[in-house]
């Protein structure tokens, strides 16, 4: 089960800091696609992206933030937490697979409910992402002394839905994973595209089985877990269970509002020398800094917290990044 693998950053050391970029919900401009794939729910999101998303999500803005992130050389990889593409074709996944190549770092994603909008064959769309990411969820990946754990939450939904499932198979998989890799003292880092938290979004786009995976982060811990799907920069904690959960704005998105426009999370995680005993089972001891980044490299918010006092580092950010609505 914990068949790793690739393990993209052996050389990662332990003790080392590990550093992410995280973004997600690029909704790369498609290509020229055959009327025959909006015979479905995709002829509503064609309208919408005709009508809106096409003029909020600018591929000038998402171009400035990749050279922002390619200039910093700390970075061990991009996290992509969905949304790659507007309507899930088979012709986007392969353009988003062609942009994925030119990466200059190594890149692991999870699709969003945008990539899952209708059923499609395996062989034409998650198959060609697979480089970045597995064909069977929870997926797991290590950086030296941290994992990071891919989640499928991305279901085709009916019309006006864009709600996210991740069902029991998967969850039994990740009760599994967390508790080995914490027996390890392994960094757990979570990656799904739906919030697991209510009232980040409308009930129609949220989690179903929001309450599930809560239990199982509650049984087992987690270190962060990171989320796109709402298009806003949002770090809130998961129930009371001191879990940090970090959402990010859209990767292209023109916006006023400071949370809803673009940026990136930069995640620079360290142990701390008094937890670097590695026979110690005391897995709590990470240090985490999260700095929010335009997508022209400003700083926007920054944050550090052992993962021992998380709850207490929140209450010193501001409301509107701790989910205050836009
Ligand atoms: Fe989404």
């Amino acid at each position: 089960m914990l068949s790793d693998t690739s393990a993209e950053n052996a050389s990662v050391g332990p003790g080392a800091s590990v550093t992410f970029a995280h973004i997600s919900d690029l909704h790369l401009p498609p290509p020229a696609l055959p009327w025959r794939r909006f015979l479905n729910k995709r002829l509503l999101s064609r309208h919408y992206w005709q009508q809106h998303r096409r003029h909020q999500h600018l591929p000038a803005i998402r171009d400035r933030m990749l050279a922002d992130i390619t200039h910093d050389r700390q970075l061990n990889a991009l996290l992509i937490t969905g949304d790659l593409t507007n309507f899930g074709t088979p012709e986007e996944f392969s353009q988003a697979a062609i942009w994925l190549k030119t990466l200059p770092l190594p890149a692991l994603l999870v699709p969003g409910n945008h990539d899952a909008m209708v059923a499609a064959p395996y062989a034409q769309t998650g198959k060609l992402w697979e480089p970045w990411s597995a064909e069977h969820y929870p997926y797991i990946r290590h950086f030296g002394n941290v994992a990071v754990i891919g989640l499928n939450s991305a279901v085709p939904t009916p019309p006006f839905m864009a709600y996210g499932h991740i069902g029991a198979k998967q969850l039994t998989r990740l009760g599994a994973i967390l508790a080995t890799l914490k027996a390890q003292n392994i960094c757990r880092i979570l990656m799904l595209h739906h919030p697991p938290q209510r009232g980040l979004d409308s009930r129609l786009k949220s989690l179903r089985d929001t309450e599930a995976l809560g239990k199982v982060l509650q049984q087992h811990g987690t270190e962060l877990v990171l989320h796109g799907h709402t298009h806003q920069a949002t770090l809130s904690e998961i129930g009371n269970a001191n879990i940090p959960l970090l959402g990010v704005g859209a990767t292209s998105m023109k916006h006023d509002h400071p949370e809803r426009m673009a940026s990136w999370n930069r995640i620079c995680i360290t142990r701390p020398a008094r937890f670097q005993d590695q026979t110690s089972s005391d897995s709590q001891g990470w240090q985490f800094e999260v700095t929010r980044r335009s997508a022209e490299g400003a700083v926007l918010q920054n944050i550090c917290w052992n993962s021992e006092d998380f709850r207490a580092s929140l209450r010193t950010t501001p409301a509107q990044w701790q989910g205050g609505k836009a």
